[in-house]
Order: structure tokens, then sequence, then C-alpha cells
């Protein structure tokens, strides 16, 4: 089997829930009101564009969003305002995760003063964990992989009657995980904000990680309505054991990927794809790729030790993703097929994402120094 795949046939899908809240979503105006707002930078790698020889790279830097270290709240800010407004008498809500969008959760419910018990598979660190409860969050581990903990989640939210906020749908659960995709929208707006004459991106391609794909898919959104067919080529970035996106792709359906969740990527680190994700997923996407441990490893060393000017870039194993899979395609001559697809060469302008610093402090130090 190939480590990529090209999306050649782009299904159209009908209007749905999830479309109509994505293109009514007001998360720029939401969050650029708040006292909390920061605008994360956009920096320039020209040395490392020099090097492996394109045009230009840019890079998102997530990792001081909110002051939290990854743009998992982002959603979950914007999510349970619009909740609230219907439902104001939610006290408790809940979510599964592994990692940043339970701590994006626990701070975006500590700032108003409501509860949330969050569910973490068997293979979150501790350091993860601490992170959650730091904003009030009860945590509990459970001995199970991500998908799983989801279902366990949504279960005892319905128990309990709690609000589960999660950032996956599945079948009757929409309305909510793309209230989250609408709240990413606002950093993609921040790169592209005010775009009224313009007809093409600033980029050619860009790269994406990818774990349920809610985030991938609104930003594949994003660019479809702003760009239409004039839009960049978009690149999913997969674990080799978590790639869930990939495997549909293979099998022409959504499904659990057979691989065994061991990576060190926890935020991508899931199993079937989100299933709103996945119908935008399936209309703009370019193609899927699958990378290893050690090729996020490498490009978290590329990042923190730069060469010539480029900046300084703290990221953690799934913010070096993109940056990984541009990385592979480059430097993998069996991958020719995929650059050239991609038109990838010495004018392409790249736009990365690092979507999180060293939210495993731990991890990141024996990374960078070995
Ligand atoms: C740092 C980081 N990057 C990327 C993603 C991928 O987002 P999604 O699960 O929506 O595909 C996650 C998900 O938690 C994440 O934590």
């Amino acid at each position: 089997m190939k480590d990529f795949l090209i999306n050649n046939s782009k299904v159209v899908f009908k209007e749905n829930l999830t479309h109509s809240i994505l293109s009514q979503s007001n998360s720029y105006n939401f969050h650029t009101s708040k006292n909390y707002y920061n605008k994360t930078s956009l920096l320039e790698l020209k040395s490392l564009s020099k090097e492996i020889g394109v045009k230009s790279i840019s890079i998102k830097d997530e990792s001081n969003r909110f002051g939290l270290n990854s743009f998992k709240v982002l959603g979950s800010t914007f999510a349970i305002d619009k909740i609230l407004d219907k439902q104001p008498k939610i006290e408790t809500f809940c979510t599964a995760t592994d990692g940043n969008h339970g701590k994006g959760l626990a701070w975006a419910a500590q700032n108003i003063n409501k509860k949330v018990i969050v569910y973490v598979p068997k293979d979150t660190t501790l350091e993860r964990i601490k992170e959650i409860e730091k904003y009030n969050a009860n945590v509990y581990q459970l001995n199970l992989n991500y998908e799983d903990t989801c279902v366990y989640a949504y279960q005892e939210s319905k128990k309990n009657n709690w609000c589960l906020v999660q950032d996956a749908s599945w079948d009757n659960y929409e309305e909510i995980p793309a209230l989250i995709m609408s709240g990413y929208l606002t950093h993609f707006k921040e790169i592209e904000c005010f775009t009224n004459n313009m007809t093409k991106s600033k980029y050619d391609i860009i790269f994406l990680q990818c774990g349920v794909g809610s985030w991938a898919a609104s930003c594949i959104w994003y660019y479809m309505q702003e760009f239409k067919n004039n839009r960049p080529k978009i690149v999913l970035i997969e674990p080799d054991e978590a790639c869930g996106v990939y495997e549909s792709f293979a099998n022409g359906k959504r499904c659990s990927p057979r691989t065994n969740f061991n990576t060190i990527m926890a935020g991508l680190n899931c199993g079937i794809p989100s299933k709103s994700a996945w119908k935008i997923i399936q209309q703009g996407c370019d193609a899927v790729l699958k990378i290893s441990d050690t090729d996020t490893k490498k490009a978290i060393k590329k990042l923190y030790y730069p060469k010539g000017g480029d900046p300084k870039i703290v990221s953690g194993e799934s913010g070096a993703a993109g940056l990984a899979g541009l990385l592979k395609v480059i430097n993998n001559k069996e991958l020719y097929e995929l650059k050239s697809y991609l038109n990838l060469n010495k004018d392409s302008k790249i736009l990365l994402f690092n979507t999180e610093g060293d939210t495993d402090e731990n991890s990141f130090k024996k990374i960078i120094s070995n």
C-alpha cells in the first residue's frame, strides 16, 4: 500500500445542517470582541523554503492561542456560547478528548463558571491530564481507545443530563460539532481575512494534520467558499497508526482504521472520521498522506533548531505534523506522483499550521534533546 492517496473523485454533497451552521458563523466577530482574544502569528520560514526549494513557507503558529498552547479553544469557546444562547440553564458540559480539546473546553467553561467532565482514553499522558485539570475539570481516564471514549462520554451525558460538547459528529449528533468547526473558522479568517477583491488565495498548497478531520474540514470549507476552483490544493496528514481518513478513502466509505493507534501524535490519534467532516473532506481534499512518529520528531526539531534567520518555533507532536508531511513529499522519490499532482515546485507558496506548542512538555524536551 502506498503512503498516500489522491482524491480525484470530489463527490459533491447537498446542503446540510453543518453547511448552514458554517455559512452563518460569526466566530471571527465573536472571538475578536473578547478581552482574551489574541491573533496568533503567521511566520515566514524563508531559509527553510530555500533549503527545500519552494517559493515560500508560511506557518500559522497556534502555540499561544489565548495562552493555551493550541488552536482547539477556538472551537469550544464559540460552541458553548451558542449552546448557552439556546439553553442557558445548562450547568455541566462533558467531552471525550486526547488532550487539547478537553483543555480548551475546561478553560472556556471555567471562564463562565460552568462545570466540565472530561473522559480521556487509555493512552493520554499524565502531563496532558494535569493540563486539563488546571482549569477545574473533573478528568477520568478510561481503559478505552479514543473512539470508544467518545461513545462512553455520549452515554454518560445522556444518563446524567450533561451537554456533550464533542468535536466529532455521528448519526443524529451534528449541530455541536458544526458549531465547533465554525469556531475554527476564526483563524482561517485571520490569515486571508480581507479577500473581497481577491479571487485567488495567497497560497498554492496547504498541509493539514488530521485527527477526526473536523479542523481540516473547516479549513477546506473556508477555502472552497472563498476561492471556489481557485482554491489551494489541500493535503491531509495522518499518523501511520491512526489513519481514519486514508482508510475511509481506500474503502470508499467512512470507517475506523485497522491500525494499532500507537503514535505519539496524541491529537491525531483518532479512529473513524467525524461524519460531517468526512463529507467535506471527500468534496475538497486533494490528497491524504501518512507519516510516522519519526517524521514528526524530525519536523519538531526543524522548527525548534531553525537555520538562517528563521524564527524558532515550539511545536508539539501533532503540531509539527503538517511540516512533517511537506518534508516527506520533498525528500521521498517514491512520492513523485503526489509531488507532481500537487505541482509542488520552486514556485509553490505553502501554508502550514503549528496547531500546538509543547502540550506535553516532558515529551517535547525528550524529542528536542535526542
Ligand atoms: C494539536 C492538534 N492538531 C490537530 C488536531 C486535529 O483536529 P481534528 O481532530 O479536528 O482533525 C488536533 C485534534 O485534537 C490537535 O489537538
